[in-house]
Protein backbone atom coordinates (compact mmCIF):
# COMPACT_ATOMS: atom_id res chain seq x y z
CA UNK A 1 0.00 0.00 0.00
CA UNK A 2 1.51 3.97 -0.57
CA UNK A 3 1.60 5.38 2.36
CA UNK A 4 1.13 9.08 2.52
CA UNK A 5 3.67 10.76 4.85
CA UNK A 6 2.34 12.02 7.69
CA UNK A 7 3.13 15.52 7.56
CA UNK A 8 1.09 15.03 4.44
CA UNK A 9 -1.85 13.23 5.71
CA UNK A 10 -2.06 15.09 8.88
CA UNK A 11 -1.33 18.07 6.87
CA UNK A 12 -4.32 20.45 8.13
CA UNK A 13 -3.24 19.69 12.21
CA UNK A 14 0.65 19.76 11.89
CA UNK A 15 2.32 23.20 12.16
CA UNK A 16 4.99 23.04 9.62
CA UNK A 17 7.23 26.20 8.01
CA UNK A 18 6.44 26.27 4.09
CA UNK A 19 10.38 25.88 3.64
CA UNK A 20 10.66 22.68 4.88
CA UNK A 21 12.04 19.55 3.39
CA UNK A 22 10.14 16.77 3.54
CA UNK A 23 11.95 13.50 5.11
CA UNK A 24 10.53 10.46 5.84
CA UNK A 25 10.95 6.59 6.42
CA UNK A 26 7.02 6.07 5.71
CA UNK A 27 7.20 6.32 9.63
CA UNK A 28 3.46 6.13 11.66
CA UNK A 29 0.56 4.01 11.03
CA UNK A 30 1.05 1.51 13.43
CA UNK A 31 -1.71 -0.93 15.01
CA UNK A 32 -4.10 -0.54 17.41
CA UNK A 33 -4.05 -4.27 18.61
CA UNK A 34 -6.71 -5.77 20.77
CA UNK A 35 -5.47 -7.23 24.34
CA UNK A 36 -8.59 -9.67 25.07
CA UNK A 37 -6.71 -11.95 27.52
CA UNK A 38 -5.01 -9.05 29.69
CA UNK A 39 -8.46 -7.32 29.42
CA UNK A 40 -9.92 -10.32 31.35
CA UNK A 41 -6.82 -11.10 33.40
CA UNK A 42 -7.46 -7.47 34.79
CA UNK A 43 -11.03 -8.63 35.74
CA UNK A 44 -12.74 -6.29 33.66
CA UNK A 45 -15.50 -5.88 30.54
CA UNK A 46 -13.96 -4.00 28.59
CA UNK A 47 -12.03 -3.07 25.45
CA UNK A 48 -8.39 -2.81 25.62
CA UNK A 49 -5.55 -1.89 22.74
CA UNK A 50 -1.69 -1.67 22.63
CA UNK A 51 -0.93 1.27 20.09
CA UNK A 52 1.88 -0.61 18.95
CA UNK A 53 4.71 2.35 18.17
CA UNK A 54 7.61 -0.46 18.02
CA UNK A 55 6.36 -0.85 14.83
CA UNK A 56 7.69 2.06 13.14
CA UNK A 57 10.74 2.65 11.27
CA UNK A 58 13.66 3.03 13.82
CA UNK A 59 11.32 0.94 16.59
CA UNK A 60 10.23 3.61 18.44
CA UNK A 61 7.41 6.59 18.69
CA UNK A 62 10.19 9.13 18.12
CA UNK A 63 10.43 8.45 14.35
CA UNK A 64 6.86 10.71 14.42
CA UNK A 65 8.22 13.89 15.82
CA UNK A 66 11.67 13.30 13.83
CA UNK A 67 10.28 13.55 10.58
CA UNK A 68 8.79 16.83 10.99
CA UNK A 69 12.09 18.02 13.11
CA UNK A 70 14.58 16.90 10.96
CA UNK A 71 12.25 17.84 7.52
CA UNK A 72 11.84 21.30 8.98
CA UNK A 73 15.96 21.55 10.05
CA UNK A 74 16.49 20.51 6.44
CA UNK A 75 14.24 23.05 5.15
CA UNK A 76 17.01 25.73 6.78
CA UNK A 77 20.24 23.76 4.83
CA UNK A 78 20.99 22.53 8.70
CA UNK A 79 24.02 20.69 8.25
CA UNK A 80 24.68 19.48 12.12
CA UNK A 81 21.73 17.84 14.49
CA UNK A 82 22.00 16.95 17.89
CA UNK A 83 19.46 15.39 20.88
CA UNK A 84 20.37 13.55 24.33
CA UNK A 85 19.55 11.01 24.29
CA UNK A 86 18.35 7.56 26.43
CA UNK A 87 18.60 6.10 22.94
CA UNK A 88 15.37 5.84 21.21
CA UNK A 89 15.71 9.45 20.22
CA UNK A 90 19.23 8.87 19.31
CA UNK A 91 18.68 6.03 16.98
CA UNK A 92 15.70 8.05 15.06
CA UNK A 93 17.67 11.22 14.75
CA UNK A 94 20.30 9.13 13.70
CA UNK A 95 18.29 7.33 10.47
CA UNK A 96 16.31 10.76 9.83
CA UNK A 97 19.54 12.97 9.78
CA UNK A 98 21.50 10.24 7.64
CA UNK A 99 18.48 10.49 4.66
CA UNK A 100 18.95 14.08 4.94
CA UNK A 101 22.26 14.67 4.73
CA UNK A 102 23.05 15.61 7.65
CA UNK A 103 25.52 14.85 10.55
CA UNK A 104 23.79 13.62 13.93
CA UNK A 105 25.52 13.75 17.00
CA UNK A 106 23.65 12.18 19.72
CA UNK A 107 24.83 12.30 23.66
CA UNK A 108 24.02 9.07 25.90
CA UNK A 109 24.53 8.41 29.85
CA UNK A 110 27.25 6.29 30.02
CA UNK A 111 26.55 2.36 30.08
CA UNK A 112 22.58 2.80 30.69
CA UNK A 113 21.62 2.74 26.74
CA UNK A 114 20.28 -0.37 25.81
CA UNK A 115 22.28 -2.64 23.29
CA UNK A 116 19.64 -2.23 20.19
CA UNK A 117 19.80 1.44 20.55
CA UNK A 118 22.91 2.29 20.92
CA UNK A 119 23.52 -0.44 17.89
CA UNK A 120 20.60 1.56 15.92
CA UNK A 121 22.71 4.95 16.03
CA UNK A 122 25.84 3.46 15.18
CA UNK A 123 24.48 2.04 12.18
CA UNK A 124 22.61 5.06 10.90
CA UNK A 125 26.09 6.76 11.46
CA UNK A 126 25.33 8.75 14.06
CA UNK A 127 28.87 10.56 15.95
CA UNK A 128 27.82 8.69 19.42
CA UNK A 129 29.04 10.55 23.11
CA UNK A 130 28.67 8.98 26.25
CA UNK A 131 29.03 11.07 28.73
CA UNK A 132 30.01 10.38 32.92
CA UNK A 133 26.49 11.71 33.61
CA UNK A 134 23.01 11.14 33.24
CA UNK A 135 20.32 12.02 30.53
CA UNK A 136 19.52 15.35 32.37
CA UNK A 137 23.40 16.49 32.51
CA UNK A 138 23.85 15.66 28.86
CA UNK A 139 20.11 17.68 28.00
CA UNK A 140 21.48 20.60 29.87
CA UNK A 141 24.82 20.26 27.59
CA UNK A 142 22.68 19.70 24.29
CA UNK A 143 20.46 22.45 25.01
CA UNK A 144 23.77 25.07 25.86
CA UNK A 145 25.85 23.89 22.88
CA UNK A 146 22.98 24.55 19.71
CA UNK A 147 22.21 27.75 21.75
CA UNK A 148 25.63 29.13 20.92
CA UNK A 149 26.42 27.10 17.57
CA UNK A 150 24.77 26.52 14.30
CA UNK A 151 23.52 23.09 15.91
CA UNK A 152 19.60 22.51 15.31
CA UNK A 153 18.28 20.77 18.85
CA UNK A 154 15.94 17.84 18.08
CA UNK A 155 15.13 16.45 21.75
CA UNK A 156 11.39 17.86 22.07
CA UNK A 157 11.93 20.94 23.55
CA UNK A 158 12.41 21.29 19.89
CA UNK A 159 8.40 22.24 19.12
CA UNK A 160 8.38 20.34 15.70
CA UNK A 161 8.83 17.02 17.37
CA UNK A 162 5.71 17.62 18.75
CA UNK A 163 3.97 18.56 16.04
CA UNK A 164 5.08 14.87 14.91
CA UNK A 165 4.06 13.17 17.95
CA UNK A 166 0.45 14.48 18.12
CA UNK A 167 -0.56 12.37 14.69
CA UNK A 168 -0.44 9.13 17.23
CA UNK A 169 -3.63 10.57 18.92
CA UNK A 170 -5.17 11.39 15.08
CA UNK A 171 -4.40 7.74 13.78
CA UNK A 172 -6.15 6.40 17.36
CA UNK A 173 -9.18 8.38 16.85
CA UNK A 174 -9.19 7.23 13.06
CA UNK A 175 -9.49 4.22 13.74
CA UNK A 176 -11.86 3.64 16.74
CA UNK A 177 -13.86 6.60 15.66
CA UNK A 178 -13.32 8.42 18.26
CA UNK A 179 -10.92 8.98 20.94
CA UNK A 180 -10.43 6.43 24.25
CA UNK A 181 -11.61 6.58 27.62
CA UNK A 182 -8.15 6.12 28.95
CA UNK A 183 -5.03 6.49 27.49
CA UNK A 184 -2.23 5.00 29.49
CA UNK A 185 1.22 5.61 28.64
CA UNK A 186 5.01 5.97 30.19
CA UNK A 187 6.47 9.71 31.05
CA UNK A 188 10.37 10.38 30.98
CA UNK A 189 11.01 13.37 29.61
CA UNK A 190 7.62 14.58 29.23
CA UNK A 191 7.17 15.32 25.29
CA UNK A 192 4.69 12.42 24.39
CA UNK A 193 2.36 13.20 26.92
CA UNK A 194 2.21 16.43 25.87
CA UNK A 195 1.76 15.34 22.05
CA UNK A 196 -0.88 13.50 22.69
CA UNK A 197 -2.55 16.18 24.54
CA UNK A 198 -2.41 18.99 21.99
CA UNK A 199 -3.51 16.24 19.62
CA UNK A 200 -6.28 14.96 21.34
CA UNK A 201 -7.43 18.76 21.89
CA UNK A 202 -6.88 20.09 18.34
CA UNK A 203 -8.75 16.61 16.70
CA UNK A 204 -11.41 17.24 19.34
CA UNK A 205 -12.13 21.10 18.26
CA UNK A 206 -12.28 19.71 14.55
CA UNK A 207 -14.13 16.87 14.50
CA UNK A 208 -15.62 16.52 18.34
CA UNK A 209 -13.77 13.04 18.56
CA UNK A 210 -13.84 13.36 22.66
CA UNK A 211 -11.10 13.54 25.40
CA UNK A 212 -9.61 10.90 27.02
CA UNK A 213 -8.47 10.77 30.70
CA UNK A 214 -4.73 10.23 30.57
CA UNK A 215 -2.29 7.93 32.70
CA UNK A 216 0.89 8.91 32.92
CA UNK A 217 3.06 6.87 34.37
CA UNK A 218 6.65 6.75 35.69
CA UNK A 219 9.02 4.18 37.26
CA UNK A 220 9.01 4.53 41.01
CA UNK A 221 13.13 5.02 41.15
CA UNK A 222 12.48 7.94 38.17
CA UNK A 223 9.21 9.65 39.45
CA UNK A 224 10.05 13.54 39.33
CA UNK A 225 6.54 14.36 38.59
CA UNK A 226 4.84 12.30 41.00
CA UNK A 227 7.36 13.22 43.97
CA UNK A 228 7.04 16.87 42.79
CA UNK A 229 11.11 17.10 43.22
CA UNK A 230 13.61 16.64 40.67
CA UNK A 231 15.63 13.38 41.27
CA UNK A 232 19.10 13.86 41.29
CA UNK A 233 20.31 9.98 40.54
CA UNK A 234 17.39 8.29 38.86
CA UNK A 235 17.43 4.65 38.75
CA UNK A 236 14.90 2.05 36.60
CA UNK A 237 14.95 -1.28 34.59
CA UNK A 238 13.14 0.82 32.35
CA UNK A 239 16.29 2.76 31.37
CA UNK A 240 14.67 4.74 28.36
CA UNK A 241 13.11 6.84 31.12
CA UNK A 242 15.29 6.99 33.30
CA UNK A 243 14.86 10.63 33.66
CA UNK A 244 14.75 12.85 36.37
CA UNK A 245 14.34 16.62 35.17
CA UNK A 246 11.99 16.30 32.49
CA UNK A 247 11.83 18.98 30.30
CA UNK A 248 8.14 19.03 29.49
CA UNK A 249 7.48 18.22 32.72
CA UNK A 250 5.32 21.11 33.94
CA UNK A 251 3.01 20.75 30.56
CA UNK A 252 2.91 16.88 31.43
CA UNK A 253 1.41 17.76 34.87
CA UNK A 254 -1.12 19.85 33.39
CA UNK A 255 -2.27 17.97 30.63
CA UNK A 256 -3.18 14.82 33.20
CA UNK A 257 -5.40 17.40 35.28
CA UNK A 258 -7.00 18.65 32.00
CA UNK A 259 -7.83 15.42 30.88
CA UNK A 260 -9.06 14.56 34.19
CA UNK A 261 -6.65 12.09 34.42
CA UNK A 262 -3.34 12.02 36.38
CA UNK A 263 0.10 10.61 36.66
CA UNK A 264 1.55 7.82 38.72
CA UNK A 265 4.60 5.71 39.92
CA UNK A 266 5.14 1.77 39.31
CA UNK A 267 7.67 0.01 40.72
CA UNK A 268 10.03 -2.17 38.00
CA UNK A 269 8.85 -5.45 39.10
CA UNK A 270 5.51 -4.48 38.24
CA UNK A 271 7.10 -3.43 34.90
CA UNK A 272 8.39 -6.13 34.11
CA UNK A 273 5.13 -8.33 34.89
CA UNK A 274 3.05 -6.52 31.95
CA UNK A 275 6.09 -6.95 30.07
CA UNK A 276 5.55 -10.87 30.00
CA UNK A 277 2.18 -10.24 30.11
CA UNK A 278 2.10 -8.14 26.88
CA UNK A 279 4.85 -10.98 25.05
CA UNK A 280 1.86 -13.86 26.15
CA UNK A 281 -0.20 -11.43 23.67
CA UNK A 282 2.76 -11.53 20.95
CA UNK A 283 3.70 -8.12 21.57
CA UNK A 284 7.50 -7.71 23.16
CA UNK A 285 8.12 -4.08 23.83
CA UNK A 286 10.95 -2.69 25.61
CA UNK A 287 10.27 -2.24 29.23
CA UNK A 288 9.39 1.31 29.62
CA UNK A 289 6.19 0.64 27.09
CA UNK A 290 5.13 -1.65 29.09
CA UNK A 291 4.56 0.92 31.91
CA UNK A 292 1.37 2.32 30.68
CA UNK A 293 0.12 -1.46 31.20
CA UNK A 294 1.61 -1.67 34.53
CA UNK A 295 0.09 1.88 35.57
CA UNK A 296 -3.61 0.62 34.15
CA UNK A 297 -3.29 -2.76 36.05
CA UNK A 298 -2.15 -0.95 39.39
CA UNK A 299 -4.84 1.35 39.34
CA UNK A 300 -7.51 -0.93 37.97
CA UNK A 301 -6.80 -3.38 41.91
CA UNK A 302 -6.79 -0.17 43.80
CA UNK A 303 -9.90 0.63 42.19
CA UNK A 304 -8.81 4.09 41.24
CA UNK A 305 -10.20 2.81 37.90
CA UNK A 306 -13.26 1.08 36.95
CA UNK A 307 -12.69 -0.18 33.23
CA UNK A 308 -15.76 -1.43 32.75
CA UNK A 309 -17.18 -0.85 29.16
CA UNK A 310 -14.42 1.55 28.65
CA UNK A 311 -12.04 1.69 25.61
CA UNK A 312 -8.75 2.18 26.79
CA UNK A 313 -5.25 2.44 24.62
CA UNK A 314 -1.72 1.54 26.21
CA UNK A 315 0.82 2.98 24.07
CA UNK A 316 3.77 0.91 23.63
CA UNK A 317 6.78 2.96 22.85
CA UNK A 318 8.78 1.09 21.05
CA UNK A 319 10.17 -2.60 20.35
CA UNK A 320 11.48 -5.61 22.42
CA UNK A 321 14.54 -5.58 20.06
CA UNK A 322 15.73 -2.47 21.89
CA UNK A 323 16.81 -4.08 24.68
CA UNK A 324 17.44 -7.75 24.37
CA UNK A 325 19.58 -8.15 27.35
CA UNK A 326 17.09 -7.86 29.89
CA UNK A 327 15.61 -10.91 28.71
CA UNK A 328 18.48 -12.73 27.19
CA UNK A 329 20.07 -12.22 30.81
CA UNK A 330 17.41 -13.67 32.76
CA UNK A 331 16.72 -16.78 30.26
CA UNK A 332 17.75 -20.15 30.74
CA UNK A 333 20.42 -21.02 28.44
CA UNK A 334 18.24 -23.19 25.53
CA UNK A 335 18.03 -26.99 25.58
CA UNK A 336 20.59 -28.73 23.85
CA UNK A 337 20.55 -32.35 21.94
CA UNK A 338 22.06 -34.43 19.63
CA UNK A 339 21.00 -33.86 15.84
CA UNK A 340 18.86 -36.96 15.67
CA UNK A 341 15.50 -37.37 16.09
CA UNK A 342 14.94 -40.12 18.41
CA UNK A 343 16.54 -37.20 21.04
CA UNK A 344 13.67 -34.42 19.75
CA UNK A 345 10.96 -37.34 20.26
CA UNK A 346 12.30 -37.99 24.04
CA UNK A 347 12.40 -33.99 24.56
CA UNK A 348 9.24 -32.55 23.70
CA UNK A 349 7.19 -36.14 23.48
CA UNK A 350 8.75 -37.45 26.54
CA UNK A 351 9.66 -40.82 26.33
N1 LIG B 1 9.04 5.12 26.00
C1 LIG B 1 10.20 4.99 25.35
C2 LIG B 1 10.50 3.67 24.71
C3 LIG B 1 11.08 6.08 25.26
O1 LIG B 1 12.22 5.93 24.59
C4 LIG B 1 10.75 7.29 25.90
C5 LIG B 1 11.65 8.43 25.85
C6 LIG B 1 9.52 7.36 26.56
C7 LIG B 1 8.70 6.25 26.60
C8 LIG B 1 9.06 8.60 27.26
O2 LIG B 1 8.72 9.59 26.36
O3 LIG B 1 10.33 11.33 27.07
O4 LIG B 1 8.38 11.89 25.65
O5 LIG B 1 8.08 11.27 28.04
N2 LIG B 1 12.81 8.38 25.40
C9 LIG B 1 13.70 9.54 25.22
C10 LIG B 1 14.92 9.14 24.42
C11 LIG B 1 13.98 10.28 26.46
O6 LIG B 1 15.97 9.78 24.57
O7 LIG B 1 14.84 8.23 23.62
P1 LIG B 1 8.86 11.13 26.79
Amino acid sequence: MNRIPLIQRYSLFINIPAYSKLVTLNEGYTPLIPLPHIAIHLGGSFHLYAKYEGLNPTGSFKDRGMTVAISEAAGREVQTVICASTGNTAASAAAYASRAGQKAVVLIPEGKVAAGKLAGAVAYGAQVIQIAGSFDDALEMVVQISEHHPIALVNSLNPYRLEGQKTAAFEICDELGKAPDWLCLPVGNAGNITSYWMGFKQYNEYKASGLPHFLGVQAAGSAPLVLGHPVEHPETVATAIRIGKPARGEQALQAAEESGGKIIAVSDEKILEMQRALASEGIWVEPASAAGLAGLAEEIKQGAIDPSGKDIVIVCTGHGLKDPDIIVKSMPAPQKITAEIAALEDLILGS
